[in-house]
């Protein structure tokens, strides 16, 4: 099976970039008090080397104390944290590379015993994990507004020190999933309710950032059906209301759709091959990004207890890239274990690709 389009450039009305591979998105607890460090530099260096078109950073907090959960999460806010991902945007531009933050908030995902600030309590739509769990008051508007803020602040000091866009994390059942999905967000003001109403924080959150950057500055929305809480939940049961859900965002100026699946090989809806990515695109006309066990046949769930994965041909992926279905292939765990993954299925080397390890967790080099 030919990869050409796997290695085609990638264009659209903002964003260019020199072939269809993304870096997934993936957390490491490597930023000493939030401050991203040489290393980190290295790490995105490396992918960028080995031929990934556009690298997306792990989730990196917005300036709001209870955006994390961990100390060693890299924030992006404060001089030294900005002067610490300069590094990395020069470092991965220098390289040939691209490259977008993630910028997250966690909500109600927060521990607040192990997390900064543990004497103030995390933030949620409804206070809630999931549903029945409470684990703090619902947000006040105010503090709404100023999360809202805090995103748009990211991505002007995102855009200044030269990122090629962002991705907002909508996904997962973090803070932004957390307004999307009625287990989480039970509130009975304009903030929740309707799909609409849950959609606002969001929609918000981007009309914020397109004010706060430029017309053309590439905004990433990554969503998901699934959540860390249930992973059968669903935000959207059929194309209609999956159409409800995406057009606010497209319309409020989201550039490109990131759609979080464990395997991009499922079907989203019964009666059609569709992935999440393919309806994505065809109901918005946005390009969309694919992600989930791409070059392995398990999914990254195990990758957090330490389970390994044997590799999986991607020949049914470049197939449904050819077919159009998508635009762009996220890789997650392939190119943790390995930053030369692109490389190697560029040249059909692929003998030469590495079964995923559990313990390259342990050192994310
Ligand atoms: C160690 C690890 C950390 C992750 N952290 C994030 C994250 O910060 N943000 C996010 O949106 N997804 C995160 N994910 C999910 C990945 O972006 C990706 O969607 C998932 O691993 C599936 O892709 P894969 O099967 O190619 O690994 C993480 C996954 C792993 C394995």
């Amino acid at each position: 099976m030919s990869s050409t389009t796997l290695f085609s450039p990638f264009q659209s009305t903002n964003l260019s970039l020199s072939n269809r591979i993304v870096m997934a998105p993936m957390t490491r607890q490597f930023s000493p008090n939030g401050i991203p460090t040489a290393d980190v530099a290295g790490y995105y260096k490396r992918r960028a080397e080995g031929g990934t078109g556009l690298i997306i950073t792990e989730g990196t907090t917005v300036n709001d104390k209870v955006a994390t959960m961990d100390a060693n999460i890299p924030q992006f806010h404060g001089e030294a944290a900005l002067a610490g991902w300069k590094k990395v945007v020069d470092e991965v531009h220098a390289a040939g590379g691209k490259i977008m933050p993630q910028l997250w908030h966690v909500g109600m995902a927060r521990v607040a015993e192990k997390a900064p600030f543990p004497e103030l309590p995390s933030a949620g739509p409804s206070g809630l994990f999931k549903p029945g769990k409470q684990g703090a008051e619902p947000m006040t508007v105010a503090h709404i507004e100023a999360v809202i803020e805090a995103f748009a602040q990211a991505a002007a000091d995102a855009k200044a020190i030269g990122m090629d866009g962002i991705e907002i994390h909508g996904a997962h059942g973090y803070l932004i999933d957390q307004f999307f999905w009625e287990g989480t967000n039970q509130r009975t003001d304009g903030w929740g309710g309707s799909m609409e109403n849950r959609g606002r924080f969001a929609v918000e959150i981007i009309k914020a950032i397109r004010a706060a950057t430029a017309p053309d500055f590439p905004i990433v929305l990554r969503y998901s059906q699934w959540k860390q809480q249930d992973y059968t939940a669903r935000l959207a049961h059929t194309p209609a209301e999956l159409e409800a859900f995406l057009l606010p965002l497209s319309n409020a100026g989201v550039d490109i759709f990131h759609c979080s699946q464990r395997r991009y090989w499922e079907s989203e809806f019964e009666g059609s091959a569709l992935n999440l990515a393919g309806w994505t695109k065809k109901l918005t006309g946005k390009p969309t990004i694919t992600v989930g066990s791409v070059g392995l046949n398990d999914d990254f769930f195990g990758a957090f207890k330490g389970q390994d994965s044997g590799t999986r041909a991607v020949d049914d992926l470049l197939e449904r890239l050819d077919a159009g279905e998508f635009d762009l292939v996220a890789v997650g765990r392939a190119l943790l274990q390995d930053p030369n993954w692109a490389i190697k299925i560029k040249e059909n080397r692929l003998d030469d690709l590495q079964q995923y390890s559990g313990k390259a967790l342990a050192t994310l080099s």
